[in-house]
């Protein structure tokens, strides 16, 4: 029961006793108590138990809007029946054969026919394989050692794609990566073609372009389809191996990923989450003359490349029943269509009562930010603050992050930080749903004096 002077933290802790009680023994287990630096939640995170649809339940008994979306990789939603049924198929039948099996090759083969790069694929198990392996095939390609990416923009967690991945960027220092390291890679803001050129043109070391192509942290700073075109430009004057990181795009802004949206054809592309159906898995397509590498060829040194879990039927079971439904474009449409009413509805609420937040976003992302001054309403197309990533992409402050998610958690929703990931399962009923939370829980903070 709520007792009107109660803190959102005490509020929150006698709502989720039993979550507490598990991350009482997690703490002795995990550093920080958790599996994933993102679920850290302050006092402690929730546990849940199981999931279906749009909805999650914890171990406390709440029924929950989830927007985290299996982190991107659920664009079909907990659980949908056909991939249920696939991978149930597949448990009885054995989940690793140690040998090629057909359903890797049906996998491959969606994946050649929705993406448009991809005239040759090999599966790896995540999306931080797919980009160290994207690279590696980079350098091996063009002979050039060092790399280009752009602040704020992850791609896993490996040595080469840590520098700059997260604010804030003044800080370039990752701990564990010597210098050297570091050193091979370039790191500028986005949305610049001309420091883009100038930096391409004078460093004749960097082999490759790596870039989120709707921007970094899923269009926190959003990027459109004139920096794409431009930077394809660049990177064929220049000789760099244009990489596009679809881990979380690929799939879910359109069947063939942002390639296909924009029109822009990369050389390699990682893929990853929607891609394995819920399931562990990654993959990297592209130019057959680039992966020709990993090929055993007379008299050419050939790219090892082993992976007990590459292409594991249970995750190509799951792959393959995902991918079947997300062609028809049924799947990234309603989402895309659901993630617009969301961010409008809530930029409505924010307008008439909150006028320092603002929502924003491309696709099926959606972005809130507090602390926003500026028009109301925005339009659809347009990003707030112009774009800058520093007013956009900056170290969130802990102490409001950990009570937003606290008091949303408490009116029954799991946002993923400031941002959510849309489904295609979301409905209408579940979107009023989100954005009365939303004005709950930026009041109980306003009373709180948190924002
Ligand atoms: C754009 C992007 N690239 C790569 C990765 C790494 O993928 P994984 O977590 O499967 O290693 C992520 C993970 O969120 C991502 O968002």
């Amino acid at each position: 029961m709520n007792r009107p002077n109660d803190s959102l933290l005490q509020r929150f802790e006698r709502e989720f006793p039993k979550s507490r009680a598990r991350h009482e023994r997690a703490r002795r287990v995990f550093p920080d108590g958790v599996t994933h630096d993102s679920r850290r939640l302050y006092p402690f995170p929730i546990y849940v138990t199981h999931a279906c649809g749009s909805r999650k339940w914890d171990t406390d008994g709440h029924e929950l809007i989830d927007y985290w979306g299996g982190h991107g990789a659920l664009l079909l939603g907990h659980s949908p029946s056909e991939i249920v049924e696939a991978v149930r198929r597949q448990i009885a039948l054995g989940t690793h054969f140690g040998a090629c099996h057909e359903l890797e090759v049906e996998w491959g083969e969606w994946v050649q026919r929705l993406i448009p790069c991809a005239e040759r694929v090999r599966f790896t198990s995540s999306g931080t394989e797919a980009t160290l392996m994207a690279l590696r095939l980079a350098r091996i390609h063009t002979g050039r050692p060092k790399i280009l990416k752009f602040l704020g923009h992850f791609h896993g967690w490996h040595d080469a794609v840590m520098p700059g991945a997260y604010a804030p960027y003044d800080q370039v220092a990752v701990p564990g990566l010597p210098p050297e390291v570091s050193a091979q890679t370039v790191v500028i803001p986005p949305n610049d073609p001309a420091l883009l050129e100038e930096t391409l043109a004078g460093d004749l070391q960097i082999g490759a372009v790596i870039i989120e192509p709707t921007g970094g942290h899923w269009g926190r700073v959003p990027i459109r389809g004139e920096f794409l075109r431009e930077l394809r430009r660049l990177t064929e004057k220049h000789g760099q191996v244009l990489i596009f990181d679809e881990v979380i795009t690929g799939f879910r802004v359109h069947p063939g990923g942002a390639q296909a949206h924009y029109g822009v054809r990369p050389d390699l592309t990682t893929l990853a989450k929607i891609l394995a159906g819920g399931l562990p898995g990654g993959a990297v397509a592209g130019r057959a003359e680039i992966l020709a590498a990993i090929e055993t060829r007379p008299g050419r040194s050939k790219m090892r490349h082993p992976g007990t879990y590459n292409a594991n039927p249970l995750s190509a079971a799951a792959g393959v029943a995902a991918l079947k439904q997300i062609a028809s474009g049924q799947p990234c449409r309603r989402a895309n269509e659901q993630a617009a009413r969301l961010r409008s509805r809530l930029n409505q609420l924010f307008a008439e009562r909150f006028p320092d937040w603002v929502a924003y976003g491309d696709f099926s992302f959606v972005h809130v930010m507090p602390g926003y001054r500026g028009p109301h309403p925005l339009g659809e197309a347009e990003v707030p603050c112009g774009g800058r990533l520093e007013e956009l992409d900056t170290a969130p402050n802990p102490a409001l992050l950990h009570a937003w998610r606290q008091a949303l958690l408490l009116h029954g929703v799991d946002w993923f930080g400031f941002g959510a990931f849309v489904s295609a399962v979301h409905s209408d009923a579940d979107l009023d749903f989100t954005v009365h939370a939303v004005g709950q829980a930026i009041e109980s903070m306003k009373i709180e004096g948190l924002v």
